[in-house]
């Protein structure tokens, strides 16, 4: 999610008034997403790299997502969406911590929706975790090196048991894909829009799943043949 910043500055508001109104951004494409049958949809709302921003944006970041997501959970609970974090939540605030596990708990059991949120999240971080993760298991005597194949690395990933993303949408006209999922997005279809995050909305989401559907996937191999 890109641009909310600059959707604020074009009407000389505040930055975090930007990402109020992606708030509301993603409230829609939660809806319009549930209503076209996606099964799975993640969220890239703050990087590893974020932090560098100035600490009263990462502040207000921070508590849009506790007021929001404590606002919303019933909603999202009766919506039957199953929410999951992707990245490391240790290095978040405590009350950010108790908000997310709460919103974990409650919508463990939903599977309408697999709605994912990329917090903290590095795709480089992701991929040295699951390297650390890998070499206990081989310094334990569990695992050979050898024996180390995509499987063993996926398993390890914040996405383990998650389908790899079929579509890569990115707003706010940036081609670049910023350290995001890098191991998963391999045969993903990037979709760049201009339209900034905040004015995003199931137009555009439409647009993005028809532009996808007119992709021909080959997956390395050829037209027609699987
Ligand atoms: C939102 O957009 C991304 C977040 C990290 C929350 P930006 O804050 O990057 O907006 P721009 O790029 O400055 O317009
Ligand atoms: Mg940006």
């Amino acid at each position: 999610m890109d641009g909310n910043g600059r959707w604020a500055q074009q009407r000389q508001l505040p930055r975090v008034a930007g990402h109020r109104a992606g708030v509301e951004a993603v409230r829609r494409v939660l809806e319009c997403a549930g209503a076209l049958g996606i099964k799975y949809l993640t969220l890239y709302a703050f990087s590893t790299e974020n932090w560098k921003r100035p600490q009263a944006e990462v502040d207000a970041l921070m508590r849009l997502l506790v007021e929001k997501l404590t606002e919303e959970l019933p909603d999202l609970v009766v919506r039957g969406v199953h929410l999951r974090i992707l990245g490391n939540m240790e290095d978040l605030p405590c009350d950010v911590q108790d908000a997310l596990r709460t919103a974990l708990a409650q919508t463990a059991h939903n599977s309408r929706l697999y709605v994912n949120i990329a917090l903290n999240y590095g795709g480089r971080r992701e991929l040295v975790d699951a390297c650390q993760k890998l070499a206990r298991q081989v310094q334990r005597g569990e695992l050979e090196p050898g024996q180390i194949d995509e499987e063993h690395v996926e398993r390890e990933l914040y996405t383990a048991s998650l389908p790899d993303p079929d579509l890569l949408i990115r707003p706010g006209g940036e081609y670049r894909v910023s350290n995001f999922l890098l191991w998963q997005i391999a045969y993903a279809e990037l979709y760049m829009t201009p339209t900034l995050w905040p004015d995003f909305g199931e137009q555009d989401l439409i647009a993005a799943v028809a532009a996808f559907q007119k992709r021909d996937r080959r997956f390395g191999g050829l037209k027609g043949r699987s």
